[in-house]
């Protein structure tokens, strides 16, 4: 809102008088005028004003505490003072007081009207400015609780998404190893072998120092690894004798069938790698690749031997009496360095009787 008040604080004399009256017929403005500063601040404080005319010398304060004082009531306050000599050292003392302009005797009053419109002008702007910054500030405010709000809600969704996304999984997972064990299941004789397996992978890789996120990816593994068992015909999966050369072809297919029917599965992504390596050798003997030592995951070469392992002591339909457990014990000390990677040997016998 544009006004238009001016104060005047001067002692009384004919100059100041003259001076005020000319403001208020030629300026055309309106002049509210005391003669003490102490009743100048008064006044100022309780209307306030857009431009003051000052003539600091002599007063009942110092130009300092007047000029302090008004400064404190209203920081953006134009004020002009009057003097009666042009003298530097004052002007300059009075502007770091943080007075806006002066003029000195003899008053110009072609001056005075000008500085006095400028003065209104520029604390229109400077009011304006401050109600737009106040806005601006208001309006920050008002987005920071916004942002806070936000930021809440998207933190609640990402933790029911997450919720969401982690039942789906061991949903996904559940049903899968539902499948793994319909498999085992299949043939009375690998009744239980992938529960047995995870739990034999599951304390040697705890012996060998595996994180808990590597040993659970095993875990998970062994539960699946014979899962492409699914695509072999129980005439072979079961066949009491010697297998053929083809029907051994059949049965190194699984595998890779298993990581293939989990591959849309992304979130399996580390388990299938394992699964896809469980029967590779650590001399390069194994199947499907024939991988060899350090470039065989450490998770499958801890399965085959878990693998191997509950095999040697279960029975099977090729060998209805399984090993001994010192026969089992024996078998895989022999392998070691050929099928098994010996630093797994060594953690497997060091754990055998938690097995
Ligand atoms: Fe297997
Ligand atoms: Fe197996």
């Amino acid at each position: 809102m544009e006004s238009n008040r001016v104060l005047f604080i001067s002692d009384e004399n004919e100059a100041s008088r003259y001076i005020r009256e000319q403001l208020m017929v030629e300026g055309g403005y309106a002049i509210s005028s005391e003669d003490s500063a102490r009743d100048g601040l008064g006044v100022f404080g309780r209307n306030g004003f857009d431009v003051i005319i000052v003539k600091p010398y002599p007063l009942d304060l110092g130009p300092v505490d007047l000029i302090k004082g008004l400064k404190a009531a209203d920081p953006d306050c134009v004020i002009i003072v009057l003097l009666d000599e042009n003298k530097p050292e004052t002007l300059e003392y009075l502007f770091s007081l943080g007075v806006y302009d002066f003029i000195a005797k003899p008053i110009n009053l072609e001056k005075l009207f000008f500085l006095v419109k400028k003065g209104i002008d520029l604390h229109n702007l400077m009011l304006a400015n401050r109600k737009f910054t106040q806005g601006l500030k208001e309006n920050n405010s008002a987005l920071e609780k916004q942002n806070i709000l936000l930021t809440k809600r998207i933190e609640d969704s990402t933790r029911n998404l997450t919720r969401l996304h982690e039942d789906l999984q061991s949903n996904y997972m559940r049903t899968i190893k539902v499948l793994a064990q319909t498999i085992d299941a299949r043939d009375h004789y690998t009744h239980s072998h992938s529960e047995n397996v995870a739990r034999y992978a599951t304390v040697i890789a705890l012996q060998m120092g595996l994180s808990v996120k590597e040993i659970e990816v095993i875990r998970q593994a062994c539960e699946l690894h014979d899962l492409g068992k699914i695509g072999i015909e129980d005439s072979i999966l079961m066949k009491p004798g010697a297998l053929t050369n083809e029907e051994w072809q059949q049965i190194r297919k699984h595998p890779i069938i298993g990581a293939q029917i989990l591959e849309p599965l992304t979130f399996l992504n580390d388990v299938i790698g394992l699964i896809r390596q469980h029967h590779e050798h650590y001399d390069g003997t194994g199947y499907p690749e024939g991988r060899k030592g350090e470039d065989i995951h450490l998770g499958a070469r801890i399965i085959n031997l878990a693998d191997s392992y509950e095999a040697m002591c279960s029975a099977r339909s090729y060998r209805k009496i399984p090993f001994t457990k010192e026969a089992a014990i024996e078998e895989i000390k022999r392998n070691s360095g050929t099928q098994f990677d010996p630093k797994v040997v060594e953690a497997f016998l060091k754990v055998l009787d938690r097995l």
